[in-house]
């Protein structure tokens, strides 16, 4: 009989400040995909330690980008959370805004985000941050909480250091 060996993972994240936490997820992030050339399983991966790791989420995972031209759309990618919207038009939503402007989108009331798409009632608070290679917005890591402002800067910032990390491993062309 083969042998069949599972890979398990062990992480320590740091339950201190936030920019600790953020440093460590973004270290535990990095780990797990640095070696893995499929996209869609560190999108898996990716989703899956923030949702585990970042309190008082209600959904976290991915929008790609698909199409070219004026048929480019978000597409929903791995997430953590309950069903959501598969298509989101560039420019619609949270998502969308964060797609077209190539700009981080924190958002401390949903309700009051012109356009915002309500995919889960529960949420009051979402941040969205573009993932950018080579100039050009290959998807969107968005953060939804049932907390009024749950997100700020450091949130933001924080996100933003993981969108740097992860690039190249979730959205490079043929991969
Ligand atoms: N609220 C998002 C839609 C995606 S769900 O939150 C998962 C938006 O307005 O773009």
């Amino acid at each position: 009989m083969t042998a069949i060996s599972a890979a398990m993972y062990s992480f320590d994240i740091s339950t201190g400040t936030k920019a600790d936490l953020y440093r460590d997820l973004t270290a535990a992030i990095d780990a797990v995909t640095a070696d893995e050339p499929d996209g869609i399983a560190n999108m898996a991966n990716i989703a899956a330690l923030i949702w585990q790791y970042l309190p008082d989420l209600n959904w976290a995972g991915f929008y790609r980008m698909t199409g070219e031209g004026e048929a480019r759309e978000l597409v929903l990618g791995p997430f953590q959370g309950k069903v959501a919207c598969i298509r989101i038009a560039v420019g619609a939503g949270v998502c969308g805004a964060a797609a077209a402007s190539g700009a981080t989108q924190l958002v401390e009331d949903v309700h009051a985000f012109p356009g915002h798409i309500a995919c889960d009632a529960a949420s009051r608070s979402e941040l969205v941050v573009p993932i950018v290679v080579v100039g050009a917005v290959v998807a969107v890591l968005d953060l939804d909480s049932p907390e009024p402002a749950r997100f700020d800067r450091e949130d933001a910032a924080g996100c933003e250091a993981i969108a740097r990390v992860i690039g190249d491993r979730i959205g490079r062309p043929g991969r």
